[in-house]
């Protein structure tokens, strides 16, 4: 694929970015739809940005501390637009965005969710996976929309819990198999949405 005609994507952080880099990872490939223009976080302290600047690709720090949600969005947004992003990823974005924010992205705003969705919305997954028994855990790709982990589900990968699983031993395995989701997942929705 021509490198200009890939679409432009921001990926959206708070903290480690292990997400983020197997998206950069994946665009290196030259059949990859999507080109990671811009890696934005709200936590100018986040590891992934020092991943992101290594690897070349431009970032935008701000910290929402003392905004409103709306204002705090309003400038990340800007930074998008600016970026000439067409999709956006959360990778571990630690954020409830506001919902002017999210319907400015209906449709081409996508996150990873460490749980077999509708299963565990919200935080600490894999725990409440254990301890409700369950056989399996994983982890989401889905559309993002005003409410939390709500969003249609596109692709998901399980995970079998086995004896012994603690959230931590659990969390490493999905993660492993996040990082091959993510990508797959993100390249399959731009291939199908082009032109839309
Ligand atoms: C991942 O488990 C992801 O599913 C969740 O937050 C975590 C982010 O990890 N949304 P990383 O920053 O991508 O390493």
């Amino acid at each position: 694929m021509n490198v200009t005609m890939k679409a432009p994507l921001a990926i959206l952080i708070s903290g480690r970015g292990s997400n983020m880099a197997a998206l950069i990872e994946a665009a290196r490939a030259e059949d990859c739809p999507y080109a990671v223009a811009l890696v934005a976080s709200n936590n100018p302290d986040a590891d992934g940005l020092r991943i992101a600047r290594n690897a070349g690709i431009a970032t935008f720090a701000h910290s929402h501390k003392g905004l409103e949600r709306e204002d705090f969005d309003a400038i990340i947004d800007r930074a998008l637009r600016k970026a000439g992003v067409r999709y956006v990823a959360l990778a571990g974005y630690m954020r409830i965005m506001s919902d002017a924010f999210v319907r400015g992205w209906a449709g081409r705003m996508l996150n990873i969710h460490p749980s077999l969705l509708p299963k565990y919305k919200g935080l600490d997954t894999h725990r409440r996976a254990i301890e409700a028994g369950d056989a399996e855990g994983g982890c989401s790709v889905h559309l993002v929309t005003p409410t939390l982990d709500d969003g249609e589900v596109i692709a998901q990968a399980s995970i079998a819990i086995v004896p012994g699983d603690t959230a931590e031993t659990l969390a490493a395995r999905v993660l492993k198999a996040e990082h091959q989701l993510y990508p797959a997942a993100l390249a399959a929705y731009v291939r199908g949405h082009v032109g839309r």
